[in-house]
């Protein structure tokens, strides 16, 4: 039998925390045959729940989960843990500004990384879910300089799914036969959701979307604007933001990052760039990428067109924006 992986799970007693932990102890992150063990850490003001959210998993009798740490000790929470996945945060509340929400995540999230540098597992692969997700992980990685920049990505998974739901809604497909659509860019209202490489597995083989949607107008105004606001609309609707939908694109990308993407399949990871597709080198940038063990790689060679450029263009520059706001709030 396997040695169990420690997961570790921050803001484990929030939303997204209760939809995860329960699909990894289930072995839906790393597979059926993976024993885990989870680390959940939240803040003093939820340990009592966080200790609730224990007792249930205890009470689910997993078998595949091999010890549950609940704490609010950032060391004891990172210790030995191969998979770190951020979900604590502070959220934007009414009145606050921009600023004042970017530094008090800039503080987490450098205290964090700090802590995973020391006591994580060699080789530890980091996924930053809390918003604002992008900054987040380039702070992570800078104040962890000993973390490989290879190992420290954010989830844009969620976006990536959405976009393959809107294609199979309006196709009328099953949406394991979408495939290759791609998010650049940030994690929020700017990023690309790009479906001029994606395709449909047909009974007459692979067809590009463009073709079988046949409506330009739709995928490059309402199919965008639907992915890019549909976090917005759950909240409009649930009262709540996207927790199920983001616990299981979580798991999606640690699966695929750790057991590899199938044969001809890309996925959308947001990663540190090096400069690929001409997006500034230094962000954590939204990128197709197809992973094999345990690596991610960005797709190469993809043309280009100018809509295209311009959309990739202006969510790096946003990027760059929330970039130079992080580091001000550093000083
Ligand atoms: P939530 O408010 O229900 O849970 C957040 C949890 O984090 C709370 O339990 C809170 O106590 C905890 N927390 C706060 N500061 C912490 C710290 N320093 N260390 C550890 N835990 C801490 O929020 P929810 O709905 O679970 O969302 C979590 C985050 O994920 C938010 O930032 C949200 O914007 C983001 N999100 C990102 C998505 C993506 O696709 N990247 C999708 C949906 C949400």
């Amino acid at each position: 039998a396997k040695d169990p992986v420690r997961v570790l799970v921050t803001g484990a007693a929030g939303q997204i925390g209760y939809a995860l932990v329960p699909m990894i102890a289930r072995g839906v992150m790393l597979g059926p045959d993976q024993p885990v063990i989870l680390h959940m850490l939240d803040i003093p003001p939820a340990a009592e729940s966080l200790n609730g959210v224990k007792m249930e998993l205890v009470d689910a009798a997993f078998p595949l989960l091999k010890g549950v740490v609940a704490t609010t000790d950032v060391v004891e929470a990172c210790t030995g843990v191969s998979i770190a996945v951020m979900v604590g945060g502070f959220p934007r509340k009414e009145g606050m500004e921009r600023k004042d929400v970017m530094s008090k995540n800039v503080s987490i999230y450098k205290s964090q990384a700090s802590a995973l540098e020391k006591h994580a597992a060699p080789n530890c692969k980091v996924l930053v879910v809390a918003n604002p997700a992008n900054t987040n992980a380039l702070i992570l990685k800078e104040f962890a300089p000993s973390i490989s920049e290879k190992n420290i990505t954010c989830l844009t998974r969620l976006d990536h799914n959405r976009a393959l739901g809107q294609i199979s809604e309006r196709l009328n497909v099953q949406v394991s036969d979408v495939k290759n659509v791609i998010i650049w860019g940030n994690h929020s209202s700017t990023q690309y959701p790009d479906v001029n490489h994606a395709t449909v597995k047909t009974p007459s083989g692979e067809k590009p979307v463009r073709e079988l949607v046949a409506d330009d107008e739709w995928l490059n105004g309402e199919f965008i604007t639907t992915v890019q606001q549909r976090g917005a609309a759950i909240i409009k609707a649930r009262k709540l933001s996207s927790a199920l939908s983001a616990a299981s694109a979580a798991c999606d990308h640690i699966h695929d990052w750790v057991l590899g993407t199938p044969e001809g399949t890309w996925v959308s990871m947001g990663v540190y760039s090096d400069g690929s597709y001409n997006v500034p080198a230094g962000l954590i940038y939204s990128y197709p990428v197809t992973c094999r063990n345990g690596e991610w790689t960005i797709v190469q060679g993809l043309p280009i067109d100018e809509f295209s450029r311009q959309k990739m263009d202006a969510t790096a520059q946003e990027l760059a924006e929330e970039k130079a706001l992080a580091y001000s709030c550093l000083s």
